[in-house]
Formats: structure tokens, sequence, C-alpha cells
């Protein structure tokens, strides 16, 4: 069973949550789980929003290019840092993190990408608007802590995903 919630009441429950470590999932090939401790809930276009900060690098990126949709998967009680630990090291190109870690999959209200009941607060977000964020235009700290030039000469640049929240609820 889902409860429905209203977004704005629990905006400060779920940045909380978000800051320890919270689930972002998607499913191209195959439903894969990444751990995410940036995000932004807000109003654009008069919708409510998650933005979520991919790096270009990332399997999830592959998989949310081609459908455009991700929930966000927030613990309500208990500890998921096994969880979060093992979904924010391992890439979904090289395992399936769902199977390794028995989560339980649960059908979402629109589109393709399930919940997750181990986390079981759920944001069902449909892409409305994706920028690769320019490393030129950030201050010289941020650009050296976050963005060391890679083996191919490149940073492994951020993509901001902009989600239109068109379901909020909890799993029970
Ligand atoms: C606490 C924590 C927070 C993270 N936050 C982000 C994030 O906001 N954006 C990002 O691109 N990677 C973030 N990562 C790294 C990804 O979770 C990690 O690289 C993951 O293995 C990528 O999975 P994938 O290749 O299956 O997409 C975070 C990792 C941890 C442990």
């Amino acid at each position: 069973m889902k409860k429905k919630i209203d977004l704005f009441d629990y905006s400060e429950a779920i940045m909380k949550a978000v800051k320890n470590g919270v689930l972002l999932t998607t499913n191209g090939d195959k439903v894969n789980s990444m751990t995410i401790s940036w995000g932004a809930l807000g109003i654009e276009w008069g919708k409510p929003v998650f933005t979520t900060y991919v790096r270009k690098s990332r399997y999830t990126r592959e998989q949310l290019d081609k459908t455009g949709e991700f929930t966000v998967n927030i613990p309500v009680n208990g500890d998921v840092k096994h969880i979060t630990a093992v979904c924010g090291s391992k890439s979904g190109r090289d395992t399936d993190k769902i199977k390794e870690l028995g989560l339980t999959t649960v059908e979402p209200e629109t589109g393709s990408v399930p919940g997750i009941k181990e986390l079981p607060l759920t944001l069902e977000c449909r892409v409305l608007y994706k920028q690769t964020q320019n490393t030129d235009s950030m201050p010289e700290d941020i650009k050296k802590s976050c963005y060391p030039v890679g083996g191919d000469g490149k940073p492994d640049e951020h993509i901001a995903y902009y989600g239109e929240i068109v379901n909020a609820y909890i799993i029970e």
C-alpha cells in the first residue's frame, strides 16, 4: 500500500535525509540505484521539482538519458547505511545492486521506475530539463576540489536533471 503525502509537509525530512545519503533509482536496461547526497527540492514552472546532480561517468546517467525518469528513495525509520554504502560504491555496469542487496521493488504509480520498500518515502520524477554544469563558471576552490582533470584530459562534470515530482508517497 502507498500513503500519499503532501510533499512540502515532508520537505525538511526529505532534505535532512538527502544530506545523509538516499537512493536515486533508474530503469533503462535494468533497475539500478545509486546513492546521492546532493539534491534540491523546489518549485519551477509552477511545478514541484527535485533536481539531482549526476556525474557524466555514472551508469545512472546512461539510464536517465534513455528514459527521462527516476525515483528518489528516502529512508523513514531504520538504518540504511549498508545499502547506501553498496549503492554508492559499486556500479550498475558491473553488478545488479538490487539483487545483491535483496531490495524489494514496488510498482510505480506512473512510468517504469519502481520504488524501494526498504527506503519507503518515494518521489516519482519525470525529467523536464537537464543541463551540464560548466566548470569554467565555478569558483577555483570548487573546481579544484570537485573536478580534477581525468585521464581523458576532461573533468567529470555533473549534469543537473530537473525532475517534476509527479507522485509522492510512503510505501507501507
Ligand atoms: C554518500 C554518497 C553520496 C553520493 N552522491 C552522489 C551524487 O550526488 N552524484 C553523483 O553523481 N554521485 C554520487 N555518489 C557516487 C555514486 O553513488 C557512485 O559513483 C555509484 O557507484 C554510481 O553508481 P552507478 O554507476 O550504478 O550509477 C555518491 C556516493 C556516496 C557514497
